[in-house]
């Protein structure tokens, strides 16, 4: 069973018990916490699902089935739907008392780890999304120039993300690192592991087996050659080129 499964559950328990042991008196039901929470908390966005990408169709050319998008979008939603619980849970405690917060357990440790895998998830599988449904190929322009200079060639570009969406549990990302100016990439074993300040992801590659079990089985690797053969370098490209504006700005 994927983690990630498993966490939402989790979360699904403690966003309402926690939220309510901060914030309501004793009596009152979690379900009257739910009705009382304000429908936009002021400085946490409230966030609306983005809709599958047709060019997803594209990928089935190579075995990434459009039914495994759909079941794939299913869980995109429940990030999206989990990460607005939260921010309301958040928005529900207001100002947090110090002495009730606790680093082995308190509803505020909880509801503030759980966000970062919630809007982790929505993040990721956004640019999953996005950045799939091309006919792969190899990039052009500033961003070929760039994946030469920091990997050496294309092919060691491939070798290392292939390399590490193996060696990781959830996720490998390739991203621009505003204060070195070069390009890594990065091992992520769940939807909020293991980030770094200051880099801005380009691609997303999901390895959780919900992403490729359906159609390739445990075969992982041939999963990860699919994913490089849909790539939308154009997408891509986009998103390189807005990380460098802001690396200049
Ligand atoms: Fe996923």
């Amino acid at each position: 069973m994927d983690s990630e499964v498993t966490r939402r559950q989790l979360l699904t328990q403690l966003t309402a018990a926690g939220a309510a042991l901060a914030v309501l008196p004793a009596g009152a039901s979690a379900a009257r916490l739910v009705a009382d929470t304000p429908a936009t908390p002021s400085m946490i966005p409230m966030l609306t699902a983005k809709p599958l990408p047709e060019k997803l169709h594209w990928t089935e050319a190579n075995g990434i089935t459009f039914k495994t998008h759909q079941a794939h979008y299913g869980l995109y939603k429940g990030y999206v739907t989990k990460a607005n619980e939260i921010a309301q849970a958040l928005a529900a405690i207001g100002k947090p008392d110090p002495a009730a917060a606790n680093q082995t357990y308190s509803p505020i440790r909880e509801l503030k780890v759980e966000y970062s895998f919630a809007i982790g998830g929505v993040k990721n599988h956004e640019l999953y999304f996005d950045i799939l449904g091309g006919q792969g190929g190899v990039p052009t322009g500033d961003l070929a120039a760039a994946i030469n200079a920091s990997f050496g060639s294309f092919e060691n570009y491939t070798a290392d993300l292939t390399a590490t969406g193996i060696a990781s549990r959830g996720w490998a990302w390739t991203a621009l690192d505003l204060d070195y100016g070069t390009l890594f990439n990065y091992a992520g074993d769940a939807q909020n592991t293991f980030p770094v300040w200051s880099a801005i992801p380009i691609a997303g590659l999901d390895v959780y087996e919900h992403a490729y079990y359906g159609d390739f089985s445990t075969a992982r690797a041939k999963y990860i050659a699919a994913f490089l053969a849909s790539l939308d370098w154009k997408a891509i490209e986009a998103r390189y080129d807005a990380a460098v504006r802001k690396l200049k700005a």
